[in-house]
């Protein structure tokens, strides 16, 4: 993912991770296998025989390709021994009849420790390289799934060293290659990744206002003031009753007073109350965002926090459709969460396809009625209404379905910059950790849905040189010498892996340079 609105796909790329922290070192674009090793040498390894020594090449098969891990920006930990039941209720009574009775048997920490090794593989195998967890209220049970993550993710093993990847047509068509222009790179930004970035840190988790006390917010934003690198996870705006009850625990009279010392006056909007103890910043993480009022978007985009977009969860609990493109108008980081178990799935996949249904269905929405959270700027002028050219454009969001460079943008990227992790993760771009999804849309993946047995006959055969995928009318493939049909194959690959993809097809997953899960993963 380049932006929101693009991502390169590189046919031929040489990506090589460091084997001491993971880290992406460089990457060069459009390398054929007479370049080898003169590449290679440009990058200080003399010879195929000193990187046999130092080096592990590995070379992606036709119809295999890699890409950033997903972000999973919130689920819950304790709540999935419960996935798929309670499907007759609305948020708050779900919560009483369904997810706390669930959540109170992690008193046990030995039952907790059984839960949370299976939870913490699952979602690894899913594809989830960086989840933003909710524990319980028990501090052992907490402890123990701080543990697994952490033992599950920094696996002593390292078996990759330098990895070599050639994706899936290696051998492109003679004479075409050499034209194509070359990306290369070279990462600088964090050598010391593992030394300065811990694998796993510590959330300042508030479940919602409605279970905090007035005393609990103020001690939390506390903490927060003495230590404003911490992170904060909370749910904002999801159900209607939920936003009703808030209000109501919640009136100016009892919120602390302005910074400048006066008085609250009416009316608080949800997002006020975090505001108002300190817990709503850059580095908040707001789930579901659903039903926000236009103050509110204002408010969440000038402390610059996150929202976390879980639409499996909220077409699940009857919540209601988050408008992710008006948001992304104003400006606001997005990433994708599953929600666990008011979401019904694990993968952040499903998250993706879910998303996409939702941006139809404000779409759709948009068409017979008016909407509020009027977006700045042009994007103003399509709130009226579907516009006639269709539902994709590049330059606006709202009211819009999300396209393919989007929804991968928001799965990866975008939960980076929600977690305030963009620096290192998020993308295939040196000096970021080498966080990876190595998939297979081969039919021996398992997977038929995807591609069919003709794959290796009439699939890839044109792919060379880099192609930018880039929606919107000014369609460019930079340096795309082949048909444009070849490049709609590129684009269908992830296209129909985002939409029809499942765990078959995710064959490796690589936390900084290692392999942690995958259908290949043998831990
Ligand atoms: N609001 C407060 N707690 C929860 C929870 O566990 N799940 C969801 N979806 N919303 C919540
Ligand atoms: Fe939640």
């Amino acid at each position: 993912p380049t932006s929101l609105t693009s991502y390169l796909a590189l046919p031929r790329a040489l990506l090589s991770v460091s084997r001491t922290n993971g880290v992406i070192e460089w990457l060069e674009d459009d390398v054929s296998a007479d370049e080898l090793q003169s590449v290679l040498a440009k990058h200080g390894h003399s010879s195929l025989g000193d990187y046999n020594q130092d080096l592990e090449v590995i070379e992606l098969k036709f119809g295999e390709f890699l890409m950033p891990g997903f972000v999973d920006t919130h689920t819950h930990a304790p709540q999935f021994p419960n996935i798929g039941s309670g499907q007759q209720y609305e948020l708050l009574d779900w919560l009483d009849n369904v997810t706390f009775p669930m959540e109170a048997r992690f008193q046990d920490v030995k039952f907790a420790r059984k839960a949370y090794s299976t939870v913490v593989r699952r979602i690894i195998d899913f594809g989830t390289t960086t989840c933003c967890y909710y524990g319980t209220l028990h501090l052992e049970a907490t402890k123990a799934l701080a543990d697994i993550v952490k033992a599950y993710v920094s696996l002593q093993n390292t078996v990759e060293l330098v990895s070599y990847i050639r994706s899936i047509a290696g051998n492109a068509v003679d004479g075409v290659s050499e034209e194509a222009p070359r990306i290369s790179s070279s990462g600088t930004a964090d050598r010391d990744l593992g030394r300065r970035l811990p694998l796993v840190q510590p959330v300042v988790t508030p479940r919602f206002a409605i279970s905090c006390t007035s005393e609990l917010l103020d001690g939390l934003g506390q903490l927060v003031k003495a230590d404003p690198t911490l992170t904060i996870q909370t749910h904002i705006s999801e159900n209607e009753s939920e936003i009703a009850t808030t209000k109501s625990l919640f009136p100016a009279a009892i919120l602390p007073p302005l910074p400048d010392g006066s008085p609250r006056t009416s009316p608080v909007t949800y997002a006020d109350v975090y505001d108002a103890y300190g817990l709503l910043n850059e580095k908040t993480i707001l789930a579901h965002a659903i039903h926000l009022e236009d103050e509110e978007v204002r408010l969440i985009k000038e402390r610059n926090a996150g929202i976390s977009h879980c639409p499996t969860s909220n077409f699940n609990l009857r919540s209601g459709f988050a408008k992710v493109g008006m948001l992304l108008d104003h400006g606001i980081k997005v990433g994708l969460g599953t929600d666990v178990s008011g979401g019904f799935s694990p993968s952040i996949l499903n998250v993706i396809q879910n998303a996409s249904i939702c941006s139809k269905v404000v779409a759709l929405n948009a068409s017979s009625t008016t909407t509020s959270n009027a977006p700045p700027d042009s994007a103003s002028q399509v709130l009226n209404g579907i516009p006639s050219e269709g539902l994709l454009k590049k330059d606006t969001f709202t009211n819009r379905q999300l396209s393919v460079p989007t929804l991968l943008y928001l799965s990866t990227m975008g939960g980076a910059e929600v977690c305030n992790l963009s620096t290192h993760i998020g993308s295939l771009t040196p000096g970021k950790s080498f966080d990876a999804l190595l998939i297979s849309v081969r039919s021996s993946s398992g997977n038929p849905g995807i591609w069919g047995a003709d794959l290796d006959d009439n699939f890839g055969m044109g792919m060379r040189s880099s192609t930018s995928v880039d929606d919107g009318p000014d369609d460019k493939h930079e340096g795309g010498r082949s048909s444009p049909g070849k490049e709609k194959e590129l684009e269908g690959i992830l296209e129909r892996f985002l939409f029809c993809g499942d765990d078959r097809n995710i064959r490796r997953v690589y936390v900084r340079g290692r392999m942690i899960g995958g259908k290949e993963f043998r831990g």
